[in-house]
């Protein structure tokens, strides 16, 4: 039987074609093409008609149940306004009786969310009704006006958001489909005229069935105090959301958009139908909680600095954020996050989608990897030359060649025929392998997996109960159905060490699970195929990979008996997917524009709790010459993920394959990477205790200072480390904001003061600088891997502010178990403060110990000579200590344990 191999062909035609280096944009929809997008996007303002029955409310301790009528055509919802801790509120709206279930989303959020208790009021003549967390009035409430239906929310007075304001609402309810013979109904049973697309729709030679008709949501959503609005991953655009008007919408629809375009609303892998507002006053979070595509309009009159200009010259004060949100199916299910502060918005949210579990000290090292390392001496190669050429890195991965025929989980018997002899070779290197691990399995009769599918159930199936077909890199494969219960235990099993051939320093890269289908409608799965639960692709689309990751996560789990902490790298993402895995930008390319937008990328990730991200060095495809892929590792090694990675025919990319100068500096690069661990690891401890991801945007600490809004080419590490590496081809200098206080070049010391600078840059350089009021852990005796400095002294930088203080935390633990979350591990306070460094054991684990110590001391900010130096603690009593300099002040070997409580005195 002929099939459509289309996009199979395009691949294999592009890789040799410089012409096609850019999507291929026919191949996916615009919102015009996507039946309800049409119907949703064309709304006008003020045209809906709902209202809700405040007469009929009723109110539980944690929620408000009321009653809504369309008066357009009778149909009734309910609405549900729920509260949960630390301000947060929930808003549900459902048909009251469906013809159909409609999909609510599960698995995405935490599960036993904590709840808070009401209070609530009825205002006026009853006209509102005001529901507040119990005693909290003046931090948070939600006011709901009954007609028209509208809700705004409340935060310290302020109106921060609002829903439905703009009265745009459109629920199509579920219905039976008219007979073709019925005349067009005047009834007023519908509020949208039957259009062809409702119940069938075609695109390109894909045709939908639409078993259960229009089902859409969409509603406005806006935020009165601010047009900075931010989020809505994954898109390859500018961190802070540009304007719609004249636009696509943004679109969220897990898609393997093939050699993607920048400064594009276009979808891409993930989708986290998440966004935040910033104002100088209050900052809101709003998470759409549907899986579903979905396309978000977002009216902010342009961008900032258009905005000011025609705010100066037309003298409007008009600051609001407009956004309308739009899904095919599922029901409305929203959180509002009412801050007030961003980082109180990114806690707020962490508590409903969880955080990133700590990583492997060795998952936030350098990783290498290439589709594809040919065979075990190929691998053998690449790791002994990163040892020759003193470069450090943790991992090597394989991509998808290194298997038997793309059969996942078997491994190639004449490339590889000794996997575990292999791993066992690197790991005795202190190093870490990685295999992919897809979601499409070879129709191959003689392989396990799928004969075991077959057998068992596990795929998922057409609308006529058949295993669908489609075509990835094995040819023709089916999907399992990760929304069975069943295939999720069956695949998390497979990772055993005695079903699959490997170690448990193998872990997992769990790639095209957008699902990526060459020949499917968009490249991926057609939305009428069937999922466990009686579930249309449709509904659940945006979780598939998801629902991988989850059960990868429970079978690398399971392998260790629940000692070693998972890692997978995932490039599909949804609400939650930070709880499993990190993730990457998918396949951008090699040049300067994609460096760049990197960071943006990174930003809305982070920020949208995906916080272990990071982007191909040196671009997927095509060659990266010797100076970007220099400035890339350069970029790369102050990012949260950072690894090498190329398509396989592009030139090899190894760091020493650029010419003596460029291993060098790449080198360099790499080390201040690994000098920087013990940085990076206490912040994504941090980050699983607050939700607070490292990479952070400027604004997170300087939420006052609008200058940092449009930040997208500079981020921060933490609170203390701002970096502004340098993106652009013969850059000699670069233009840095650095918001109030005083800074230091963490590299070469110099003081700034907050502001905008030119500084001058070499090959060398790495604009990065200390916070001054920070103390930042460091090691400086970089070796081949993360795990071989693991007992090696400490370096401290003291940056000290104005008051001649400064803080720091440092975390340590065993580096790879779970034993840190039952109280092993070690955490002090560093302070500077009256001419005293102090360290204070805030927890030393009951069975964890740690005896690393201190053998130097960094400080900037004193600029005198210190006149003599002692250290005190208990292991090494009162001992006077040798420093030199004023800037810095170095203070040699002071040989304190980071186990014990200690004080450094300097006396000037
Ligand atoms: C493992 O290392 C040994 C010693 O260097 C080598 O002889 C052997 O070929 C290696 N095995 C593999 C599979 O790379």
């Amino acid at each position: 039987m002929m099939k459509d191999f289309g996009p199979t062909v395009l691949i294999f035609l592009c890789v040799f074609n410089t012409i096609c280096d850019t999507v291929d944009k026919s191949k996916f929809k615009i919102c015009d093409q996507s039946g309800f997008c049409k119907r949703q996007r064309h709304i006008a303002d003020g045209s809906s008609n709902f209202d809700v029955n405040l007469k009929s409310g009723r109110t539980f301790k944690d929620y408000a149940v009321f009653d809504i009528v369309n008066k357009d055509n009778g149909h009734k919802f309910l609405l549900e306004v729920h509260t949960y801790m630390d301000g947060t509120f929930r808003v549900l709206m459902n048909e009251e009786s469906p013809l159909h279930p409609r999909y609510q989303v599960e698995h995405a959020l935490l599960p036993d969310l904590k709840k808070a208790s009401m209070e609530f009021e009825s205002v006026g003549n009853g006209e509102s009704w005001t529901l507040a967390h119990t005693g909290m009035r003046d931090k948070f409430y939600v006011q709901i006006f009954a007609s028209p239906m509208k809700l705004d929310f409340y935060s310290g007075g302020k109106k921060v958001a609002v829903f439905n304001g703009r009265n745009s609402l459109k629920y199509e309810h579920l219905r039976n489909k008219p007979d073709v013979n019925d005349e067009p109904k005047e009834d007023g049973g519908e509020e949208t005229p039957q259009e062809p697309s409702m119940w069938e729709e075609q695109f390109s030679s894909h045709s939908d069935s639409k078993p259960r008709g229009p089902e859409s949501i969409g509603v406005d959503i806006d935020f009165p105090l601010t047009q900075n609005l931010y989020g809505i991953p994954e898109h390859a655009d500018d961190f802070r959301l540009k304007d719609t008007s004249g636009r696509e919408p943004f679109r969220l629809y897990n898609l393997d958009v093939f050699e993607y375009e920048l400064d594009s609303p276009m979808t891409l892998y993930g989708s986290i139908p998440y966004m935040m507002a910033h104002s100088p006053e209050r900052t809101v979070g709003v998470l759409w909680v549907n899986a579903a595509e979905t396309w978000i309009d977002v009216k902010t009159g342009g961008s900032g600095i258009v905005d000011s200009i025609v705010n100066l010259v037309g003298g409007s004060e008009d600051k609001e954020g407009r956004t309308r949100w739009m899904s095919e199916s599922g029901i409305i299910d929203a959180f509002f996050f009412l801050g007030p502060s961003p980082l109180d918005v990114f806690k707020q949210y962490a508590k409903v989608t969880g955080v990133t579990p700590l990583p492997q000290m060795w998952a936030i090292g350098s990783h290498q990897c290439r589709w594809n390392y040919n065979d075990e001496e190929d691998v053998r190669g690449v790791d002994a030359n990163f040892d020759s050429h003193d470069i450090p890195y943790d991992s090597i991965w394989l991509d998808i060649e290194h298997t038997d025929g793309k059969k996942y989980f078997t491994w190639d018997s004449h490339k590889f025929p000794h996997p575990v002899e292999m791993i066992q070779n690197i790991s005795s290197k202190g190093r870490k392998m990685v295999t992919i691990i897809d979601p499409h399995i070879k129709r191959d009769g003689g392989y396990f997996l799928h004969e075991d599918a077959l057998a068992n159930d596990l795929y998922v199936k057409d609308k006529n109960g058949k295993v669908y077909e489609g075509w990835c890199w094995p040819g023709s494969s089916s999907y399992l159905d990760f929304f069975d219960p069943k295939v999720r235990e069956y695949w998390a099993s497979r990772f055993a060490l005695d079903k699959y051939p490997s170690t448990l320093d193998l872990y997992t890269w769990n790639d095209m699970n957008e699902p990526s289908v060459f020949n499917g409608p968009e490249v991926t799965m057609p939305k009428d195929m069937m999922h466990y639960g009686g579930w249309e692709h449709r509904q659940v689309h945006n979780m598939y990979g998801l629902m991988q990751v989850m059960s990868t996560f429970e079978g690398q789990l399971q392998r260790s008996e629940n000692q070693l902490r998972p890692f997978i790298l995932t490039r599909a993402h949804f609400i939650g997917s930070q709880r499993y895995s990190a993730v990457w930008t998918g396949d951008n390319m090699a040049n300067w524009e994609h460096l760049k937008a990197s960071i943006p990328m990174c930003l809305s990730l982070s920020i949208s709790g995906m916080s272990h991200c990071g982007a191909d060095i040196g671009g997927f495809f095509q060659n990266p010459d010797a100076e970007l892929m220099l400035r890339w590792y350069q970029a790369a090694a102050f990012q949260p993920f950072m690894r090498n990675h190329a398509h396989i025919e592009t030139k090899r990319r190894e760091p020493w394959l650029f010419g003596d100068r460029t291993t060098a500096l790449i080198r360099s690069a790499v080390r201040r990477r690994y000098a920087l661990l013990p940085y990076w690891y206490t912040l994504f401890y941090e980050n699983e205790q607050t939700g607070v991801a490292p990479m952070r945007p400027l604004w997170a600490h300087y939420p006052t200072d609008a200058k940092t809004f449009g930040i997208q080419d500079a981020h921060l590490i933490g609170e203390s480390l701002l970096v502004h590496p340098v993106t652009d081809k013969g850059a000699t200098s670069i233009n840095v904001y650095l918001p109030h206080g005083v800074w230091y070049d963490f590299y070469n010391y110099i003081k700034y003061e907050g502001g905008t600078h030119t500084l001058t840059v070499n090959d060398d350089t790495i604009p990065v600088f200390q916070r001054a009021g920070s103390i930042i852990p460091t090691k400086q005796r970089i070796r081949r891997a993360s795990s071989l400095m693991k007992d090696d002294p400490y370096t401290l930088f003291v940056a000290i502010d104005e008051k001649g203080e400064a803080h720091g935390t440092l975390y340590i633990d065993d580096q790879q178990t779970f034993e840190y979350r039952t109280g092993s591990y070690l955490k002090v306070d560093l302070t500077y403060k009256n001419n005293k460094l102090s360290s204070k054991v805030v927890h030393s684990g009951p069975s964890f110990n740690s005896k690393e110590w201190i053998e130097r001391v960094v400080i900037l900010g004193a600029n005198k000579k210190a006149r003599d130096v002692k250290a005190v603690s208990k292991s090494v009593g009162s001992v006077a200590l040798e420093s030199e300099g004023e800037h810095p002040l170095v203070i040699r070997k002071p040989a304190v344990l980071v186990n014990e409580d200690w004080e450094i005195d300097l006396h000037f």
